[in-house]
């Protein structure tokens, strides 16, 4: 399975964006993380940031709303030009109607689950989504531990999206580094999302290549 690696600029410089989406150009996407103050409780940028940082990024956008009413907002951020929008069970309404209006705007669909919420429920819709996404943190901030206990659900996904032959992506989000790279992508993950292990590392580029070699060693 081909690894993507996926830094998160939520341990950017976002005085020094531009230059830090740049320090990222050997990764596959840059992971855009957007927070209201109420689904988590931090804030971090809308949609005219997500606009310009589709205009400089060289890599395509993926953003991750960690907001509430996406039904409403989601689709602003595809026209904004992300590739892919992702979208939090906890949140929506009507995942499928909203998953099929991303789709027909030419943005991938994409669903998240939190820690504490099953990915069963989601099989009825699999087909509905481009990337299904396991957080392996509580939502909201990064630097924090990685929760292994994440693992078993991932795997019964694999499982599921393999046995229907499906080619369904899955992405995980947090506590992603060099050393916790091989469980997630050994789980079935194949979408590498990592903020501080690149960000925060002394050579972003290199920090990507080891969270790369280690998910495919
Ligand atoms: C957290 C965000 C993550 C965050 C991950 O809610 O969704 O994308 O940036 O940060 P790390 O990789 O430091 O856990
Ligand atoms: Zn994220």
């Amino acid at each position: 399975m081909t690894i993507q690696i996926a830094p998160s600029i939520l341990s950017a410089d976002f005085c020094n964006l531009e230059r830090d989406l740049h320090a990222i150009a050997n990764a596959d996407l840059v992971h855009v993380d957007v927070m209201d103050h109420h689904f988590v409780p931090n804030l971090t940028l809308g949609e005219p940031i997500v606009k310009r940082i589709c205009e400089v990024s060289p890599l395509p956008v993926d953003v991750h709303l960690m907001i509430e009413d996406p039904d409403r907002w989601a689709p602003e951020f595809a026209k904004c030009g992300a590739r892919s929008v992702t979208f939090h069970m906890g949140a929506t309404h009507a995942p499928v109607r909203l998953a099929r209006q991303l789709r027909d705007m030419g943005c991938m669909a994409c669903f998240a689950v939190r820690p504490a919420e099953p990915v069963e429920p989601i099989f009825d819709i699999l087909e509905e989504f481009d990337m299904i996404l396991i957080m392996t943190v509580e939502p909201g901030f990064g630097g924090q531990k990685f929760l292994a206990n994440q693992m078993a659900k991932t795997r019964r996904l694999r499982d599921e999206i393999t046995r229907r032959g499906l080619d369904t992506h899955i992405q995980v989000d947090g506590g992603v580094s060099p050393s916790t790279a091989h469980i997630v992508a050994e789980a079935g993950a194949d979408v590498l999302v990592a903020g501080s292990a690149v960000y925060c590392a002394d050579d972003p580029a290199k920090a990507i290549d080891e969270i790369r070699n280690n998910a495919q060693a």
